[in-house]
C-alpha cells in the first residue's frame, strides 16, 4: 500500500511539531512547504534524520514551491502570523487573510481531493475563506479549535481533581475566541457528571481559565503562541481521517441548519472519517449554554463581515 501523503503548510513552530508528529506516528510521508527558503528544507532534514533512532521509514522533504504538495491527501495550514502580547486572535484577520487566500487557491491547484484542516488564526474566518477560494465541499475543509480547547479544559480539571487526563471527557464547543463553550452538561471524569466533582464557582474558574488558556501561554512566550498542543490537536484529526476512525471530535464545521445555525463555520462534535467530517453530532445543550452558542455564533459572524470588508478593501 502506498504511504499517505500530508502537506503541511507554513513550516514555522506549529508546522515544524506537525512533520516530527507526523514522522513519529508514521502517517506518511510529509511535505512542509513556507516562504521563508531554507527553513522548511532545514527542519524537514532535521527530522528525517531523526528516522533511524526513531525507526520510522516516511519521507520529509521541504520546499518552497507549491508543485511538491501535488496529490497531497490532507494538507494542514498553519500558514501566517501569530499572536503576540496585547493581541488577539482577530487582530491578525488583516494580515494572515491574505496569506489564506493564496494557500488556498495552491492548495485547490496542486492537491485537488485533499482533506484540509486549517489551523490559522482567526480560525473561524480563516477557515470560511479556505472553503471559499477552494470551493471545496463541506466536508473536505475543517478548522481545529475545539480539540485543543476541549484538551485544555480536561488538563485543568484531571489536575484539579487529581485524576488522569485520561479520565476526563469534555466538549468546548463554538469559536474559537474568548466566548468559547465549554459545555459542562457533557464533561465527565470516569462517568460521573462534572458538577457533582467540582462546586460550581471553582469549575467557572476553570471554564474561564479554559477560554483564556491561549493568551495564558502568548503572556508567557511573548514571542508567538501555543504550538505544542495546537499540533497535536491536529494530528488527531488528520488521524481520525487517515485510519478512517470515525471519531467524534469537536471542530469547526461549517453548518447548514445544525443547532439552528445556518452558512457558518461553528466549533460542533463531528464524526471524522475516510469521507472527511462525515456528520455533525447534534447534542442536547442546556438553556444555559444554547445562550452561550448564541454569543459566540454572534462574534463568529461579526468576524466574517470584518474579513469580507477587509478582502472588499483589498480587491
Ligand atoms: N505561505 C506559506 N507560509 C507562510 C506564508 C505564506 N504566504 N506567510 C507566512 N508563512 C509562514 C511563516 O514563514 C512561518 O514559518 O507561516 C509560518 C508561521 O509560523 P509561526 O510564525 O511559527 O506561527 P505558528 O506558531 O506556527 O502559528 C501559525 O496558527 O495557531 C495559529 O495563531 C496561529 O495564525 C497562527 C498560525
Amino acid at each position: 500500500m502506498a504511504r499517505k501523503k500530508i502537506a503541511l503548510i507554513g513550516a514555522g513552530n506549529i508546522g515544524g511539531t506537525l512533520a516530527h508528529l507526523c514522522a513519529l506516528k508514521r502517517l506518511g510521508d510529509v511535505v512542509m512547504y513556507d516562504v521563508i527558503d531554507g527553513v522548511p528544507q532545514g527542519k524537514a532534514l532535521d527530522i528525517f534524520e531523526a528516522g533511524p533512532i526513531e525507526g520510522y521509514d516516511v519521507n520529509i522533504t521541504g520546499t518552497t514551491k507549491y508543485d511538491d504538495i501535488k496529490g497531497a491527501d490532507v494538507c494542514i495550514v498553519t500558514a501566517g502570523v501569530a499572536r503576540k502580547p496585547g493581541m488577539s486572535r482577530d487582530d491578525l484577520l488583516g494580515i494572515n487573510c491574505k496569506i489564506m487566500r493564496e494557500v488556498s487557491e495552491n492548495i485547490a491547484k496542486y492537491a485537488p481531493n485533499a482533506f484540509v484542516i486549517v489551523i490559522t488564526n482567526p480560525l473561524d474566518a480563516m477557515v470560511t475563506l479556505c472553503k471559499r477560494v477552494t470551493g471545496f465541499p463541506k466536508n473536505r475543509v475543517v478548522g481545529q479549535a475545539g480539540v485543543l480547547d476541549s484538551s485544555r479544559y480536561r488538563t485543568f480539571i484531571a489536575q484539579e481533581l487529581n485524576v488522569s487526563v485520561q479520565n476526563v471527557t469534555a466538549m468546548v464547543l463554538g469559536g474559537h475566541g474568548d466566548d468559547m463553550v465549554p459545555v459542562r452538561s457533557y464533561c465527565q471524569v470516569a462517568g460521573q457528571p462534572i458538577e457533582r466533582l467540582i462546586p460550581a464557582k471553582r469549575l467557572e474558574e476553570i471554564e474561564q481559565r479554559t477560554r483564556q488558556a491561549g493568551g495564558e501561554i502568548v503572556a508567557l512566550l511573548k514571542t508567538g503562541s501555543a504550538f505544542y498542543s495546537p499540533a497535536s490537536a491536529a494530528i488527531q484529526m488528520a488521524e481520525a481521517h487517515l485510519f478512517d476512525k470515525k471519531q467524534v471530535l469537536p471542530c469547526a464545521a461549517y453548518l447548514e441548519g445544525e443547532y439552528g445555525i445556518n452558512g457558518v463555520y461553528f466549533g460542533v462534535p463531528v464524526q471524522i472519517g475516510a469521507g472527511g467530517v462525515e456528520r455533525v453530532i447534534e447534542l442536547d445543550l442546556s438553556e444555559k449554554e444554547k445562550k452561550e452558542m448564541q454569543v459566540s455564533v454572534g462574534h463568529v459572524q461579526e468576524l466574517v463581515t470584518a474579513m469580507d470588508k477587509v478582502l472588499a478593501a483589498n480587491g
